[in-house]
């Protein structure tokens, strides 16, 4: 067991031994004692954008989640290596779709639909389902670029099937004027496609995928927080469910939340309805203005948290030694694919 302060000298001193030779990349949802050894901090794309643009360091240390390190190693290549400080940290979205099954709902609405789907994919989802994706024409997209990504999407297919996340899928279509009848959600366990708001034409079939942090902010929290504190902004992520996004004042990406909060005035007060560890911050960085969650009984992303400093000081003095450790490498016949449906959606967006 190591002290805090013993725990930040073993990470300081490891990244001084490796003179330049990593970066340590930190997403916005990460712990504060970890995200304060962060050389870039971003949401998914920007992180993305940024492993791209990274030529001349040897090792990217991701601290975020096995999607997102996955998507380092697959934009970088052989050129660096990619290393997710421990393998556990997931993202229970992603598990929701397995390649497998998105498989075998393929063979399925295919038979229904014919040649008429385009597959989308958050980039929320393994490798091996970027890949299904790339080789089937379609592409990822993010929280940020989700809207552009559809019109693109409905502009080459009549109709999209959206992995894994139900609820941005949903909001998404909404907001670029698609009626809910026009959706459906295809349940893989049942392998069963359903009409929840009737219909019989889907233009976008949602797979009935959720994030476990954001699904639990519920109407009834908007309402709540409101009658609290009459004058509050409720603003939200789009992995909310339909019916808090519709309640809240403004949705958006991550990015899109923290830009919203830094230009609002000073007094404005905020609730808002994403990982506590970005809005704890936001608290932090803006004390001009009141900002709380919008239901604080909601728990921390556990999987992002799982990125703690003794992992990161354990993975940086395995790169000082040599002998690197969480080392995410995807298989070359995997990444080709996925490579393109990410380059596809940095293309449209
Ligand atoms: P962003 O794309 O906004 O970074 O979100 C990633 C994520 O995992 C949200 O839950
Ligand atoms: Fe996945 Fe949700 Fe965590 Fe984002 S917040 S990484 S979607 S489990």
């Amino acid at each position: 067991r190591y002290s805090s302060e013993e725990l930040d000298e073993r990470i300081a001193e490891a990244k001084r031994a490796l003179n330049n030779q990593v970066v340590i990349l930190g997403h916005h949802y990460q712990r504060e004692d970890v995200i304060r050894f962060a050389d870039y901090r971003g949401d998914s794309l920007q992180l993305s954008r940024i492993a791209a643009g990274l030529t001349d360091v040897q090792y990217i240390v991701f601290c975020g989640v096995h999607f997102m390190a996955e998507t380092a190693d697959i934009l970088t290549g052989d050129r660096q290596t990619v290393i997710l400080p421990d393998h556990n940290a997931g993202c229970s979205m992603a598990d929701m779709a397995d390649a497998q099954d998105v498989e075998e709902a393929w063979e399925l609405l295919t038979d229904q639909y014919g040649d008429t789907l385009l597959p989308v994919t958050y980039v929320n989802s393994s490798a091996a389902v970027k890949a299904f994706v790339g080789r089937h024409g379609g592409l990822t997209c993010t929280s940020s670029n989700a809207d552009r990504v559809f019109e693109y999407a409905l502009s080459i297919k009549p109709r999209i099937l959206f992995l894994p996340d139900q609820h941005l899928g949903r909001n998404t279509a909404v907001k670029l004027g698609i009626p809910l009848e026009a959706t459906a959600v295809y349940d893989p366990g049942e392998m069963e496609l359903s009409f929840p708001h009737g219909g019989q034409d889907p233009k976008v079939i949602l797979w009935k995928g959720h994030c476990s942090v954001h699904q639990r902010f519920e109407p009834g929290h908007v309402r709540a927080v409101r009658e609290k504190y009459p004058g509050i902004k409720v603003i939200v992520h789009p992995e909310c469910p339909y019916e808090t996004v519709q309640l809240a004042d403004a949705s958006g990406s991550t990015d899109f939340i923290i830009r919203t909060i830094r230009q609002a005035p000073p007094g404005t007060q905020w609730a808002v309805g994403t990982e506590h560890n970005l809005v704890h911050r936001l608290a932090k960085e803006h004390p001009d203005q009141m900002i709380i969650s919008l239901n604080e009984m909601v728990c921390p992303c556990l999987t992002m948290n799982r990125i703690d400093r003794p992992h990161l000081a354990d993975s940086l003095e395995s790169l000082v030694r040599g002998q690197p450790t969480g080392v995410i490498h995807v298989p070359e016949d995997t990444a080709r694919w996925a490579r393109l449906a990410i380059d596809r959606m940095l293309d449209v967006s």
